[in-house]
């Protein structure tokens, strides 16, 4: 279904995430007939560039970034007609008339700050100083959203003095990917998992968002951040939100955000020996960490997993354990809920050791698979085994699986729509801090330096003694 026309301002229209992402993301819901024939993508920086030059180099990014299979060349021309360009001064007054003149009144119209957090006020300012922005216009922020609580107050103050919350669209791209939508599905959708799903049926969670990716160029950026601030505080907070929290009483965005903000508050203080962090060595295929990032004596981690208890009635005694790192041995992002054993075994031995898991993959093959047990076909007695019920995205969708949309694409729909579902509220983002903050002034104050692991593997030793210890593994990396 088509949305309605719209003027969409990219500040920051030719950085990295633009070209890599907004973009190519854009270019395919065109491609796909999602976007009206009256939409309008104006990418304003500080190159001196006419429109002519940003199309051409919108046009090379997408032949870069979008499979082929899910481009042509016809819709790629067609495509870049409605974009332009200005150059614009983001702290100076240059450019802004000119963009005030190009943007129309009667669309909707939605600003996407894809630059710095330390432009927002600015930007926001002038939106509203040269009457380009009004109350019905939308603000697309990126992360990161602050470095701990006090920046991310103040930019939620800077953000307020402009914009009402309900005009904020905070992303996190996490919650734009198809399984991590699939799973508020299957949750809610179905009567068979709801019951189970407590502390009195469920084992423990694991979420993991594997990476085979070093910190590469983004070193020095990469050194002043680290894996907790990077993926913990926003991305694996938001799934682990949405596989703990309750029932929102409808699919409407302050519902649905109210009931993960719950879950945030309710998440206990981590002891600094429930975490371990990482950094990866250098081997005949790449560079360690600390030569990456610069910084012989870094103390920042790469890689990180943790166990977080979660005081409610739901969820206390089953622990969730978190895992995230560059440069491990597959890309492979999933939550596997498990389930605890059966409380009596009448097949004897072999029985209650081969609990229920139902694992939610992310990436890659998006989809979900259940493990049960079942009897092991054949005249040889009562032997069990165990079978995987799986639903895989791409065999469910047949042979256009590769056009399951990627998550911004399907983010920035949202925007146009008006739909903030799924986007960070800014309590949330505030309460993830504050939970955020202790864990890292923890071991900041005791100067902790991450523990070394070998490119290629799934993380240091002490991660894996983490489960260990409770008597329990991770599921493997492959
Ligand atoms: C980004 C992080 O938010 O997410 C990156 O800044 C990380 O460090 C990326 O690589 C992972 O996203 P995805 O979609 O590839 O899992």
């Amino acid at each position: 279904i088509p949305v309605d026309e719209f003027d969409l301002v990219i500040f920051g229209g030719t950085g990295d995430l633009a070209r890599r992402k907004i973009l190519p993301g854009l270019y395919r819901r065109f491609r796909s007939g999602q976007m009206p024939e009256g939409a309008r993508i104006i990418g304003a920086a500080r190159a001196d560039q006419d429109s002519a030059a940003y199309r051409k180099m919108i046009q090379d990014a997408i032949e870069e970034f979008v499979p082929e299979k899910s481009r042509d060349s016809e819709s790629i021309a067609e495509f870049i007609k409605l974009l332009e360009y200005i150059p614009i001064d983001a702290t100076g007054e240059g450019g802004w008339k000119e963009l005030a003149a190009m943007v129309r009144k009667e669309v909707v119209k939605a600003f996407y700050f894809s630059v710095g957090p330390s432009l927002f006020g600015d930007l926001a300012e002038r939106l509203h100083k040269y009457g380009i922005a009004d109350d019905q216009s939308r603000l697309v922020v990126e992360k990161p959203f602050g470095r701990d609580l006090d920046s991310a107050k103040a930019l939620n103050a800077v953000l307020a003095q402009h914009f009402d919350e309900s005009q904020i669209y905070r992303i996190d791209h996490y919650l734009g990917k198809e399984t991590v939508q699939n799973l508020m599905a299957v949750r809610f959708g179905n009567i068979l998992f709801e019951p189970l799903w407590n502390s009195q049926y469920v084992d423990h969670i694991q979420i993991t968002a594997a990476e085979t990716v070093a910190v590469g160029s983004r070193g020095a950026y990469y050194d002043k951040s680290g894996a907790m601030r990077d993926m913990v505080q926003n991305h694996l907070m938001q799934l682990l939100c949405l596989i703990a929290m309750e029932p929102p009483n409808e699919f409407e965005p302050d519902a649905v955000r109210d009931e993960k903000l719950k879950v945030i508050r309710a998440l206990d203080p981590v002891a600094q020996s429930d975490i371990v962090r990482g950094q990866y060595s250098g081997n005949a295929d790449g560079p360690s960490y600390v030569e990456e990032a610069e910084n012989p004596d870094s103390k920042t981690e790469c890689f990180v997993a943790m166990k977080v208890n979660i005081s409610n009635w739901r969820w206390k005694g089953t622990p969730i354990y978190l895992r995230t790192g560059k440069r491990l041995r597959a890309r492979e992002s999933e939550i596997a809920v498990v389930f605890k054993d059966p409380p009596h075994s009448i097949f004897g031995e072999q029985d209650g050791r081969r609990g229920n898991v139902l694992v939610i993959r992310l990436q890659p093959n998006e989809g979900m698979n259940l493990r049960v047990t079942i009897k092991e076909p054949g005249p040889g007695g009562m032997r069990l085994m165990e079978v995987p019920l799986d639903m895989s995205f791409a065999e469910a969708l047949g042979p256009d699986a590769e056009d399951v949309p990627d998550a911004y694409e399907r983010l920035i729909m949202d925007v146009i729509r008006g739909n903030q579902t799924l986007f960070m509220r800014g309590d949330e983002v505030e309460a993830a801090w504050a939970w955020t903050d202790p864990i890292i002034k923890g071991w900041t104050e005791r100067g902790d330096k991450p523990k070394l692991y070998d490119p290629g593997s799934s993380g240091p030793e002490d991660a894996l003694m983490l489960l260990h210890k409770d008597g329990r593994r991770w599921r493997e990396i492959k």
